[in-house]
C-alpha cells in the first residue's frame, strides 16, 4: 500500500512524497496529475552506474506510458561524482538535447544522484523542476526531501549548492531490496537521528520495531520512512534555509561523525556508523556541558545506545587523536566564529544547538 505525505514549506509550492511498494510504476501518471507537468514532454533521468541497470528501464517505461519523452544519463556511482565538472557535462547534454525551460529532471538514485541532479536542475536555465526518485534508505528518509542540493569541492564536501525544493518525490520501497547492507545501516542511523530529535512517539515506536528495521521488514521500513519525511518536512517548514537555528538539528551526531570519517579515512567506517558514534558522543557531551544531576541524561544515553545497538550500529572501535578530531570538527561549515557548534541532546526531543569550547570537547573525547 502506498502512502502520501504533503510537504508544505512557506513560500514554496506544496509537493507530495509518495512512499510504498511499486510506486515507480505510477510515476509518469502521478507527474501528469501535477498541473505544471500536464503538457510537459522532455525529461532527463539522471542515475548512477549501480542504480541505472536495476531501475532505469522501469522509470522510463512509466514516463513513456504517460507520454513523456525521456533521455537519460548515468554517472559513475560514488561521492566523487558530486562534482562541478560532472554537473557541467550534464548541463551540456541538456543543451545538446535542446531542452528548454519546460523540461524536467528526474533524480534516480541515492543522495549522491539526488544532490547532483538537484543542483543541475536548479541551475540549468536558472532552474527547471526536479523530481526525486530515491533508492537508498538514507535518500528516502532524508536527502530527497527539503531541497538541499550540492556538489563537492576539493576543499570540502557540499561547499557549492542551492536550496531548491523538488516538485515530487517517489520513494519506491521495492528498490530497497537490492540495497547493500552497509547502505541500509547508513539509512538506519538517519532514522534513529530523526526519532531522537522528533518525539517520544517516534523514538519508542522505533525502539519497539528496531529488530524488524534491522531485519529490513518492508512494512516497518515504509512506516519509518513516512515518519522521517513528516518529521523532516516539519523542520524544513520552520527553517528552509538553515538560518533560523532549527534545521541544524538534522546535524545531530554528524559533528563528530564527519570528523571520524575524515580522521579514519573516508570509507573505513560507513557514514551511518560514524553518525551513530556521534550521537552517543553528543549525549555524553550534553551531560558534561548541561549537567546531569538527576541522572536523566544517563538514562537517555542508555535508551539511545540500546536503539543504536539493535539497529546494527554498535559503538565504534576507532583510533584517532582528540586533537585531530577537534581539528576536523573545526572545518564544519555550520561553525560560527571559530567555535564548534553541537546539537546536544539531553533527552528524547530535548536538544539544543550550542557552541562548545575546545577544552570541553577535548576532555569529553579523552574520556
Ligand atoms: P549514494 O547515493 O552514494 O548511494 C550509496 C550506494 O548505493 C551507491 O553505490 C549507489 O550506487 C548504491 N545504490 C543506491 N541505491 C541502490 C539500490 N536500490 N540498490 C543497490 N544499490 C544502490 O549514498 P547515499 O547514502 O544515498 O547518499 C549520500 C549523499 O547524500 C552524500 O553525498 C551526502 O552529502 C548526501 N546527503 C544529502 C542530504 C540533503 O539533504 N540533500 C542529506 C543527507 C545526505
Ligand atoms: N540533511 C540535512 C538537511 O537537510 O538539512
Amino acid at each position: 500500500m502506498a502512502t502520501k505525505v504533503i510537504v508544505q514549506i512557506p513560500g514554496e509550492a506544496d509537493y507530495a512524497v509518495r512512499i510504498g511498494s511499486g510506486v515507480i510504476g505510477k510515476l509518469g501518471q502521478n507527474l501528469r496529475e501535477i498541473e505544471r507537468f500536464a503538457r510537459a514532454r522532455d525529461v532527463l533521468v539522471i542515475t548512477d552506474s549501480n542504480v541505472g541497470p536495476l531501475y532505469l528501464a522501469k522509470v522510463k517505461a512509466s514516463l513513456a506510458n504517460a507520454g513523456f519523452k525521456a533521455a537519460d544519463v548515468a554517472v559513475p556511482a560514488g561521492e566523487d561524482t558530486k562534482a562541478v565538472d560532472v554537473a557541467a557535462e550534464i548541463w551540456s547534454a541538456m543543451a545538446q538535447l535542446s531542452f528548454g525551460r519546460d523540461c524536467l529532471v528526474v533524480a534516480l538514485g541515492g543522495g549522491v544522484v539526488g544532490d547532483l541532479a538537484g543542483f543541475v536542475a536548479s541551475t540549468y536555465m536558472r532552474g527547471v523542476p526536479v523530481v526525486q526518485v530515491p533508492t537508498t534508505l538514507l535518500a528516502m528518509v532524508d536527502s530527497s526531501v527539503g531541497g538541499k542540493t550540492a556538489v563537492n569541492l576539493p576543499e570540502g564536501k557540499n561547499l557549492v549548492g542551492t536550496f531548491f525544493q523538488p516538485s515530487f518525490v517517489c520513494a519506491d520501497t521495492d528498490t530497497l531490496e537490492t540495497l547493500p547492507e552497509r547502505e541500509w545501516r547508513c539509512g538506519c542511523a538517519e532514522v534513529a537521528k530523526s526519532a531522537v530529535i522528533d518525539s517520544d512517539d517516534f523514538f519508542f515506536w522505533l525502539l519497539e520495531h528496531a529488530e524488524a528495521m534491522a531485519a529490513r521488514d518492508a512494512d516497518v521500513a515504509a512506516e519509518a520512512i513516512q515518519r522521517c519525511v513528516v518529521f523532516k518536512a516539519g523542520v524544513v517548514a520552520q527553517d528552509k534555509t538553515e538560518s533560523a537555528g532549527v534545521r541544524e538539528c538534522l546535524n545531530y551526531g554528524h559533528t563528530l561523525g564527519h570528523a571520524i570519517e575524515a580522521c579514519t579515512g573516508y570509507g573505513t567506517f560507513s557514514h551511518g556508523a560514524a553518525v551513530a558514534e556521534g550521537m552517543r558522543f553528543a549525549v555524553r557531551l550534553a551531560a558534561s556541558v548541561l549537567g546531569d544531576a538527576q541522572g536523566a541524561v544517563a538514562e537517555f544515553a542508555e535508551a539511545q545506545g540500546d536503539l543504536l545497538d539493535t539497529l546494527g550500529l554498535p559503538p565504534l572501535d576507532y583510533e584517532a587523536a582528540p586533537r585531530d578530531l577537534l581539528a576536523a570538527m573545526k572545518h564544519d561549515k555550520k561553525n560560527r566564529g571559530g567555535e564548534v557548534r553541537f546539537v546536544l541532546a539531553r533527552d528524547i526531543a530535548t536538544w539544543e544547538i550550542t557552541p562548545v569550547s575546545d577544552e570541553t570537547i577535548l576532555q569529553a573525547l579523552a574520556s
